[in-house]
């Protein structure tokens, strides 16, 4: 297999609906992909076709016989920057397929739920991953590519980056999880952090789990987790909690 060819068919012969999600990516390192999400729910659902994964190596873009990518930043100073001229050869491969194309960089929007789930709705997206000191700004602004960062942090590449993106998407996919998932989802969707959880023996090292929990009263225990929910995100995120109550207070204003 070169390193271009699709490490999975688009499509499957058992159910040609498959896949739902086409993950493209655009890297130096093909090897690092799928990395973690060959494993697990992510593993298993891209076996079965529900989505699927293209890499391609942006060397084999290069056009010199030194398959050369990078070069010295215009006005000097310290690493190297991606050429145009290769990066966009490399998009221009892969412009039939589906979904928006994503530029991984520190200087992009911030991934959040709302981000995740626009790109879960697509049929697929693209990743260009970026290395060194990034990419010619002059191939970002014509290919008008999303730049998104995953975070107030430096990775050494966008690859890392792009696995994130991937895996908070891929398990919002129809199939990958089951109720548990669904549910995760709504919880975060009210915009709380989720309820601290517990499991058997009730009473561990001597430290007891909430009575109500082993109640089987499950109005009582649904409250229990609300309210939890309530207090552990205003202790630990007091941001959320201020959109929480803003969205509740719009919420009320337009009820009237
Ligand atoms: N590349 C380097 N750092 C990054 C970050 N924080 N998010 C996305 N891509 C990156």
């Amino acid at each position: 297999m070169t390193k271009t060819e699709p490490h999975q068919d688009w499509q499957t012969d058992a159910n040609p609906a498959l896949p739902h999600w086409q993950a493209t990516v655009l890297t130096l390192f093909p090897d690092m992909f799928p990395g973690h999400l060959a494993h697990s729910l992510a593993g298993k659902s891209l076996n079965e076709g529900i989505w699927a994964l293209k890499t391609l190596d942006i060397r084999d873009f290069a056009r010199d016989k030194h398959r050369t990518v990078d070069d010295t930043p215009l006005g000097g100073g310290v690493g190297m920057v991606l050429k145009p001229d290769v990066v966009a050869a490399a998009l221009a491969a892969v412009a039939d397929c589906p979904g928006p194309r994503l530029y991984l960089s520190p200087r992009g929007r911030v991934l959040d739920q709302a981000l995740v789930r626009d790109l879960a709705a697509a049929k697929g997206a693209v990743f260009l991953c970026g290395r060194y000191e990034g990419v010619d700004q002059r191939v970002i602004d014509s290919a008008d590519l999303m730049e998104v960062s995953i975070g107030d942090y430096i990775l050494s590449g966008g690859e890392t980056a792009a696995l994130t993106v991937m895996d908070s998407v891929i398990r919002l996919l129809p199939g990958v999880m089951g109720k548990e998932a669904s549910y995760r989802e709504e919880s975060f969707e009210t915009g709380l952090l989720e309820h601290s959880h517990y499991t058997q023996p009730r009473v561990w090292n001597g430290i007891e789990a909430p009575e109500i929990l082993a109640s089987g009263h499950h109005r009582k225990i649904a409250e229990w987790r609300q309210a939890e929910a309530e207090k552990e995100t205003q202790r630990r995120r007091p941001d959320l909690w201020q959109q929480y109550l803003d969205r509740q207070a719009l919420q009320k204003g337009k009820s009237k």
